[in-house]
């Protein structure tokens, strides 16, 4: 059986080295589709390092554009990669631009697209990953569900059930693998003191940073939180905004505030992990949050992992400058309120999932229940 898989940008990169891992220690045939979405060396390559990755047998070079452009670019470009690798199965991951390219123009081409991380709804349609979300879990064949509730979204939307499987999010298996390797290769903990209340700041999303209303009320509650020491690797949107905004000065100027690039991911692993909350909008660092018991502050209204906030464990402040400030001190002040979020149970699985994605795929294969017309 050969599997193509399809990535495009830094959350993708590290959540399907997992399943990477698990193809290429099976020993079986697989082939590796950059779409290049992502193309900064911090924003790849330092993955494929980090993460010890081969690297991708093709590269489409995509780069940044509007959406159409993207999209048109990459579908050409999978489309005449999968028509020569010919696969047996395309797997994507996540909600990004690849995403929505890989399982359309696999699915046209009549091979079966597996959707690792299917299900995850916001239900905010003005959110390009929502949009991107289901039109991949339409055109997709097998749904790799990290919890029963991606799971209840599907079946809401008619999916075969036999096709669903809950595997967890290989989020997990990222964590568990790379922080003993982080501890033992990343320095980056040297910079603080053991005083300092470290708080891992990240902060990309569109409707957070294109729009500088919303951008300026997050800025200023950071800004306001001088009792926390707070680390921000920025994204190169979001870089671009602040600098547009006249808001990246501002934050410069902040003792507390200690701007850098994107880090590589053992260090943000690890600083993550010891940190004494997170403020994010990142979908993926919700889920790493509550990895590892650290409290998460998203910066949205809406998320489409509900799971981390039912636990207990993340709490949607929005864009609100009074609401993260309140909450951010209120985890200062109140160690019960703390320790509750710290408490909270990891809904996304025992860090097996990527086995089980393989396993499962394999199985299916194998009762000749892959083909589109099975
Ligand atoms: C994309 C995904 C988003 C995901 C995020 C992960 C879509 C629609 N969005 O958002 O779901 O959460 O990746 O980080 O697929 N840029 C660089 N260097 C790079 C990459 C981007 O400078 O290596 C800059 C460019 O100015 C570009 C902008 O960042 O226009 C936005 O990049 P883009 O890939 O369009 O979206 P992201 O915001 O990264
Ligand atoms: N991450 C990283 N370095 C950073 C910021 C984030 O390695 O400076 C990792 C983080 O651990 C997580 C992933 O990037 O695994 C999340 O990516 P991002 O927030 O860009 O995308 P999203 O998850 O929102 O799609």
């Amino acid at each position: 059986m050969k599997i193509a898989i399809i990535l495009g940008t830094r959350p993708e990169i590290i959540k399907m080295a997992p399943v990477i891992d698990e193809i290429r220690k099976r020993g079986m045939e697989f082939v590796l589709i950059h779409t290049g979405q992502h193309y900064d060396h911090e924003m790849s390559d330092q993955f494929f390092i980090d993460l010890e990755l081969p690297a991708p047998h093709h590269n489409i070079g995509v780069g940044s554009g509007s959406h159409g452009a993207m999209t048109a670019e990459m579908l050409r470009g999978v489309e005449e990669v999968l028509l020569r690798e010919e696969p047996d199965i395309v797997m994507v991951q996540g909600d990004t631009n690849a995403v929505l390219a890989g399982a359309l123009a696999a699915v046209k081409l009549h091979i079966p697209v597996g959707h690792v991380e299917a299900g995850l709804r916001s239900f905010d349609r003005t959110m390009p990953e929502e949009i991107n979300r289901m039109v991949a879990d339409v055109c997709s064949k097998l749904y790799y569900v990290p919890t029963e509730e991606s799971a209840i979204n599907l079946l809401m939307e008619g999916v075969d059930p036999e096709m669903i499987l809950v595997t967890g999010n290989t989020v997990v298996d990222a964590c568990l693998r790379n922080i003993e390797i982080a501890s033992r290769k990343s320095d980056i903990l040297s910079e603080f003191s053991e005083d300092d209340r470290i708080v891992a700041l990240t902060l990309h999303r569109a409707e957070n940073v294109d729009n500088p209303e919303r951008l300026r009320s997050i800025i200023d509650a950071i800004l306001e939180l001088e009792e926390f020491r707070i680390v921000f690797p920025v994204h190169p949107r979001t870089r671009k905004n602040l600098e547009r905004f006249g808001l990246y000065s501002m934050l410069q100027d902040a003792a507390h505030v200690t701007l850098m690039k994107p880090m590589g991911y053992l260090d943000f692993l690890l600083l993550l992990s010891n940190s004494f909350m997170v403020l994010t909008d990142s979908g993926g660092l919700q889920e790493e949050a509550i990895t590892f018991n650290v409290p998460c502050l998203t910066l949205r209204y809406n998320t489409e992992r509900p799971e981390t906030v039912e636990a207990g464990g993340n709490i949607l402040v929005g864009a609100d400058r009074e609401m993260i400030t309140g909450t951010a001190r209120r985890l200062l002040e109140d160690p019960d309120f703390r320790r509750r979020m710290m408490e909270a149970e990891n809904p996304y699985g025992d860090g097996h999932a990527s086995e089980r994605i393989i396993e499962e795929t394999l199985r299916l294969h194998r009762e000749g229940k892959l083909g589109m017309e099975a």
